[in-house]
């Protein structure tokens, strides 16, 4: 059994989560209103987390400060091409999200591109790495853009995280907890009749029933980020929403894994474009 005072502070994770995702993308807030206004109740199928694979904040680092709130382990994944490993938590609460967090093997980088990564997680102070504040705390390094060139020319992702470090980098609306658009290819309708653009790699829809998984997701919004050495702030995709649709497994119960071939067109939601 949980303490009752672990409950408060979750929320409080959550709320903090939110809060620093909206910031990147006030749209996603506007989305959410949006669903409400339909006489929804949004519920989050899963939050997305990205970081390094560090001993310092690698995969096992992120998980134990989710253990304390009733999490667990649920399964692992594999990104071959994207040099990524990920995983995700559950909490025996069905209505509380799920948690993925992929890291970025760049070990498997040339050695400048290893030093480069692992220098900036010499960057996060020592403090933070043990508490949940760590999520949501953003970037702790300086950035210049011929860096930021060179991480893009050899992974989106680890661009990525050189501008944005730690933060939610997608939250999920539940399709299966909506009243009114119970399928897909209405929410996505929806979203685009609002004038949000959807990420279209691999298709609209990536995954399918006979998966257990269907998802789509808005294209990451534009920051203007300041690099210090360029006079003028560049616009770099952000962080997006993702809607998930899910159906029962061969067992009959709903499926509430991830399917690789769906998250590897879902990553791409950041890519510059
Ligand atoms: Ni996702």
């Amino acid at each position: 059994m949980l303490p009752t005072f672990i409950q408060p502070d979750l929320d409080n994770l959550f709320a903090n989560l939110w809060q620093t995702y909206v910031t990147l993308n006030p749209y996603v807030e506007q989305i959410r209103q949006q669903f409400i206004t339909l006489g929804e109740t949004p519920v989050n199928d899963h939050i997305a987390l990205r970081t390094l694979d560090h001993p310092n904040c690698g995969l096992e680092q992120l998980v134990d400060l989710w253990l304390p709130f009733g999490y667990q382990v649920a399964a692992h994944y594999q990104f071959v091409d994207k040099k990524l490993i990920a995983l995700h938590l559950q909490h025996k609460d069905e209505q509380l999200p799920k948690i993925f967090i992929s890291a970025l093997q760049y070990q498997q980088f040339d050695v400048t591109l290893q030093q480069l990564l692992a220098h900036l997680v010499q960057a996060i102070p020592k403090s933070l790495l043990t508490q949940t504040h760590l999520l949501y705390s953003g970037r702790h390094w300086p950035i210049d853009w011929r860096t930021y060139q060179l991480l893009a020319a050899e992974s989106e992702y680890a661009a990525w995280f050189y501008v944005y470090g730690f933060t939610a980098n997608h939250f999920t609306i539940s399709v299966n907890h909506l009243k009114t658009l119970t399928q897909l290819p209405q929410v996505n309708q929806f979203i685009e009749q609002l004038g949000y653009a959807l990420n279209t790699v691999g298709g609209v829809i990536k995954g399918s029933p006979e998966t257990y998984l269907e998802q789509s997701a808005t294209l990451a919004e534009m920051c203007l980020i300041q690099f210090d050495d360029l006079d003028v702030p560049q616009p770099i995709p952000s962080v997006f929403y993702e809607f998930a649709k899910r159906y029962p497994d061969t067992s009959g119960t709903v499926f509430q894994g991830f399917v690789t071939q769906n998250a590897d067109k879902i990553f791409e939601s950041t890519h510059r474009r």
